[in-house]
């Protein structure tokens, strides 16, 4: 008789590392900070999809940000939880407090945000209260206004870069004290587009080849800088854009997102992403979704970012 050999493990699944990493997945996005939606509210307007005449629902607001929360877990994510400020109403945006990240020697930091609108700045002092009780070192390249503008949400680790968009509210000037805060390499694209103020509204890392890329975001120079980066991207229309789908969180093979328009989702599927819709209407009242929610405390300099001891910046 002779025994079916079942093919060995290694040859049909892929090779694992010591933090259960598949291999070409992204080595961060496996723990994250968010706030809770305690005070969302929208009560100012800083950019196109804010109107302080449409409130968020606080019952629905929170269902949708707690189903969120499950599927990060799901995905197999990690969750810190900070209670949001009663008197920063967009702190629920977690992403944009700043970036946490282990330094090349060891030490565990937080580069915080210094927001272009004061409307926002209050939410970096508890981030920074945050950070410390987590035992982070504190850096920053502004605050209070003095000093240059910096978002985090304009901020991506991609293929040993630190990618960052800069315009509507990261500043150029920025990129260079980030630079050399953290010993990276910094590729700046300048942002055009009024209603992609953020990076992560037109660029989304999927592993470490692939990304989904709107280059009606960025001037000529900077789309044409970001597509050569990207040896398998997705591009994305503006409309497509504007459906935030590229406001996605990537937990290994797992695409959460708020919305997928049927291409984006067919070749998403056929690189082999899951893709996890999530229904985030109450928070896109502020403008932002998924990622602006969520935000990575696991990039580590020298492993997700190029070691470049002094810094560097690289502009189209
Ligand atoms: N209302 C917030 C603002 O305009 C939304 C932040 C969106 N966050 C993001 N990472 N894109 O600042």
């Amino acid at each position: 008789m002779t025994l079916v050999q079942e093919p060995p493990q290694r040859a049909i699944e892929q090779v694992r590392d010591t933090a259960g990493v598949l291999e070409g997945e992204l080595a961060w996005g496996r723990s994250y900070a968010v706030v809770s939606p305690d005070h969302f509210r929208v009560d100012y307007v800083i950019n196109p999809f804010m109107d302080p005449a449409d409130q968020p629902e606080p019952e629905r607001t929170r269902e949708q940000w707690h189903a969120m929360l499950a599927a990060l877990r799901d995905a197999g994510a990690r969750v810190d939880v900070l209670r949001q400020r009663p008197d920063s109403p967009d702190m629920v945006y977690a992403m944009n407090l700043g970036i946490a990240l282990t330094l090349a020697d060891g030490r565990e930091a937080f580069l915080a945000s210094h927001m272009r609108y004061a409307e926002r700045r209050s939410e970096t002092t508890s981030a920074a209260s945050w950070a410390t009780s987590r035992g982070r070192v504190l850096l920053g390249v502004g605050r209070d206004g003095v000093g240059p503008h910096l978002e985090a949400g304009d901020l991506f680790a991609w293929r040993g870069d630190l990618v960052a968009g800069f315009g509507p509210r990261t500043e150029e000037a920025a990129l260079a004290p980030v630079a050399a805060a953290l010993d990276v390499r910094v590729r700046g694209l300048r942002i055009v587009h009024p209603a992609m103020y953020h990076l992560d509204l037109a660029f989304c890392p999927l592993d470490d080849r692939r990304a989904m890329v709107c280059p009606a975001a960025f001037d000529d120079a900077s789309a044409a800088a970001l597509l050569d980066l990207v040896p398998e991207p997705l591009v994305l229309t503006e409309e497509e854009a504007l459906t935030f789908c590229a406001n996605a969180v990537v937990v290994g093979r797992t695409v959460l997102m708020p919305a997928c328009p049927p291409r984006v989702r067919d070749q998403l599927e056929s690189w082999g992403f899951r893709v996890v819709l999530l229904d985030l209407s109450e928070l896109h009242k502020g403008g932002g979704s998924v990622r602006c929610l969520t935000n990575p405390t696991d990039l580590v300099v020298g492993r997700d970012l190029d070691v470049v001891p002094g810094g560097e910046v690289v502009l189209p």
